[in-house]
């Protein structure tokens, strides 16, 4: 590839991965996921790609592979018989591998930054994206290689968050799911923070770096077989790290999770483009590898991106409304929990103070009879001036 990396590609520390409560975790969701990807909510998508293509493949490139557990589903399902996992983070890897050793599946395993697009050796006849290509920044130069890295017949099948870069949610979808929110039990509900970018860039630069160029860039590389939104707009915001509904027992929350699930499909199916989720898959087409300009116009806009980006700190567009007022009010809600701070401490050391402040020798002393006779002497000699 050509272009310096992205400073912002990279994320060393793994442990922000497979923490929390995901949407995806309540069989409800999934089931709903179920049904938009295949049309029926007992077939997953790995099911129902494999009935689509009728076909198995020999060996998958699994981007962003995590801790392996997408490649090992796959080799066990019988869909893939091999496959290559690549990612940056050594721990997972670490965990992918020994998983597969331990249940003895033939996968293989590659330490890299994605960015730069030099996979391990082929052939792959199937390059898998779950979850994967939203922590992509040179998502131009990527899809183009594996455009290129495909044979005619093989396949992209991708499972991902298309929704808003980092996060920043448009208006209107976080005000939907705010409604939805405040008819919840207090038990049940989300507790609702705009995502704070500064917070973001400092715990996970790659999170959602250019979720919003994914399905744009598939359309340049692949030709599209299938292209479902998942929708999320309300129900990924409520019902994603929400500790309380997940701690919940299934029969009081269920009724609550389908009604988060309805909101979900009314607003998606009036507001598409809201839609958080996307299931896609394509073949690649090869035809567009031939066009040298625009290629090249591609990778100029993407180096130009990235160049800048490194020059504001990790940022890439204007802040919308929204979010600078999540900046402002996160800066005074910093600055409130700091004058708190400085109060209790200031009270704390007036306590302390008082607390060593010797009040009851100086009461033995004041009624001592050497000071009262003390203080009559000195009264005598003032009154006999
Ligand atoms: C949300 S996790 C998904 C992992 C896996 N696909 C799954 O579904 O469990 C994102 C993964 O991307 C990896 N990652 C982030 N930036 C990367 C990069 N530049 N190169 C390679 N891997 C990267 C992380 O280490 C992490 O494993």
């Amino acid at each position: 590839m050509t272009g310096a990396l992205t400073d912002f590609g990279v994320n060393a520390n793994s442990d922000v991965y497979y923490t929390g409560h995901y949407w995806n975790d309540l069989d409800q969701v999934r089931r709903m996921l179920n049904e938009r990807v295949s049309g029926d909510p007992e077939r997953t998508w790995v099911e129902h790609f494999a009935q689509r293509v009728g076909r198995t493949f020999e060996r998958a490139l699994i981007l962003n592979c995590g801790n392996g557990h997408v490649e090992r589903g796959l080799v066990e399902q019988g869909l893939v018989r091999a496959a290559v996992g690549i990612d940056y983070s050594v721990e997972l890897l670490a965990e992918a591998r020994a998983a597969a050793d331990a249940a003895g599946l033939p996968l293989t395993y590659h330490q890299m930054d994605t960015n730069t697009a030099a996979f391990p050796d082929g052939p792959y006849d199937l390059v898998v994206n779950f979850a994967a290509a939203h922590h992509i920044a040179r998502i131009d130069t990527v899809f183009r290689a594996l455009c290129d890295l495909l044979p005619d017949d093989g396949w992209f099948v991708s499972w991902d968050y298309v929704g808003p870069h980092r996060n920043q949610y448009a208006h209107e979808a976080w005000e939907a799911a705010w409604r939805v929110n405040r008819t919840l039990p207090e038990a049940l509900r989300q507790e609702m923070r705009y995502p704070h970018l500064p917070t973001m860039l400092a715990t996970d630069p790659t999170e959602a770096i250019h979720s919003e160029l994914i399905l744009p860039t598939f359309d340049r590389y692949f030709r599209v077989d299938e292209e479902v939104r998942l929708g999320g707009a309300i129900a990924y915001l409520l019902l994603t790290h929400n500790d309380r509904l997940h701690a919940a027992p299934e029969a009081e929350r269920a009724p609550w999770v389908e009604r988060i699930l309805e909101a979900d499909r009314e607003y998606c199916a009036t507001h598409p483009d809201d839609s958080l989720f996307a299931w896609f898959t394509g073949q690649p087409d090869k035809a567009v590898l031939a066009d040298a300009a625009l290629l090249a116009r591609w990778r100029e806009e993407e180096d130009e991106r990235e160049a800048a980006a490194r020059t504001e700190g990790g940022e890439y567009y204007p802040h919308t409304a929204l979010q600078d007022l999540t900046l402002e009010l996160e800066a005074q809600r910093v600055a409130t929990d700091h004058a708190r701070i400085e109060l209790a401490e200031t009270r704390h050391h007036l306590e302390h103070l008082l607390a060593s402040f010797p009040v009851k020798q100086l009461k033995a002393v004041a009624a001592s009879p050497a000071l009262r006779r003390a203080r009559a002497a000195i009264g005598r000699r003032v009154g006999s001036r």
